[in-house]
């Protein structure tokens, strides 16, 4: 299924194999090449998507899709944890998937679906649930902020990890990129099946690999803190100009003088900067920035440059997506067809090694 705004292969914008400059981040990649895997990841459809997200997750899903089989879905039923408006929900799902396409996911190439069309993922959450020890989720970050905030938490949160090692493992998954704040879920996730495949004497599950940027672990927010949705500090990927700019402009730094030398490692504008930038263009800002002589309202305006001329492309694309809803639908229903084919396998598998006949 081809959209008329949707680029054959490689004008993703991030496919290592255009020989364009690859920016920053991308000349540092240290992970290794990935070939004939099954790529998968979730996205949660809690808002709009920010350069966080990007540059943390989204990029690589559009790299490895290209070479690898690229299974991305709509985490709805994670969402369902904090979303509590149907409307709100139904909204930001179709949103997001419409995020993927205009970042550059190639729907004949990749698997794109929603979470909640995906019953055999649900099954096997119960069976993994049983074989969980509850000290384990216990030390989950997500839950654990949230009980030493003192805020309620619901079984729901508390059994985020176990839902999320099912959607991974349904599909024999090899590698998960994420950002790093998703680490711990993939050690959750190993941890459970390595337990599965135990307790009942048999290769069940394959044990997946995280697939993390170090660059781009964690790309910081406005205030410096991680950029994340839930803090209010995010840019957006596809927000609208004037208020890109008035963000870049805010993001905090100190009060050094222009003529003075900085540090690049320790500032805010500096590392937004780099995302964007090509390597020539990072190292040369790096200099300026080590001799003095450059203020951070002049890097501040550079980066607004650089964030159009990466970003224009995909939210140009987003624009043309957005006059053709049927054809979003369309995709993530022939994505769940494909992705339910491949988790009733791995179901199927799953049931007969713990007793459970088909009668
Ligand atoms: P948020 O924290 O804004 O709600 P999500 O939890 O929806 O973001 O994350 C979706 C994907 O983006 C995950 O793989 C996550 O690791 C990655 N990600 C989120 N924020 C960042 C960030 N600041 N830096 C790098 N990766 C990130
Ligand atoms: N927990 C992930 C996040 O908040 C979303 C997610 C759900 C996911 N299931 C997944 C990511 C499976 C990777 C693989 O970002």
């Amino acid at each position: 299924m081809v959209h008329p705004s949707l680029c054959p292969r490689g004008t993703g914008l991030s496919s290592s194999s255009q020989g364009r400059d690859r920016v920053g981040v991308e000349a540092a990649l240290t992970q290794p090449a990935v070939r004939g895997k099954r790529i998968l990841s979730g996205i949660q459809p809690t808002g709009a998507p920010h350069i966080g997200n990007y540059f943390g997750a989204i990029r690589q899903y559009v790299d490895l899709h290209h070479e690898n089989d690229g299974f991305y879905f709509v985490a709805n039923y994670h969402a369902l944890t904090t979303v509590r408006d149907a409307e709100t929900m139904t909204r930001q799902s179709l949103d997001v998937a419409l995020d993927l396409l205009a970042c550059g996911l190639d729907p004949a190439r990749a698997t794109v679906f929603l979470q909640s069309d995906i019953p055999e993922v649900m099954e096997l959450t119960w069976i993994l649930t049983c074989v969980t020890p509850m000290g384990l989720l216990e030390r989950c970050h997500a839950y654990k902020d949230k009980v030493s905030q003192g805020l309620p938490a619901d079984h729901g949160l508390f059994a985020y990890p176990v839902l999320m090692a099912a959607d991974i493992l349904a599909y024999d998954s090899d590698y998960v990129p994420v950002g790093q704040d998703q680490k711990q879920h993939l050690e959750v996730t190993r941890d459970i099946a390595t337990r599965l495949n135990y307790a009942f004497g048999q290769e069940i599950l394959k044990l997946p690999e995280p697939y993390i940027m170090p660059q781009v672990a964690t790309v910081p927010g406005l205030d410096g803190r991680k950029m994340s949705k839930s803090y209010g500090n995010d840019i957006g990927i596809f927000e609208d100009d004037a208020s890109v700019k008035r963000k870049i402009m805010r993001v905090v730094t100190d009060s050094t003088p222009v003529e003075d030398p900085k540090d690049p490692s320790t500032c805010n504008a500096f590392q937004l900067f780099a995302l964007f930038a090509t390597e020539e263009e990072r190292a040369e800002m790096e200099r300026r920035y080590r001799e003095g002589g450059v203020g951070y309202g002049e890097v501040k305006k550079q980066t607004i440059e650089l964030f159009h001329r990466l970003l224009d492309p995909l939210r140009e694309r987003r624009r043309a997506l957005e006059r053709d809803p049927d054809f979003v639908r369309d995709v993530l229903r022939q994505g769940a067809k494909r992705a339910r084919g491949h988790a009733a396998e791995v179901l199927e598998r799953a049931r007969t090694a713990c007793g459970m006949p088909r009668l």
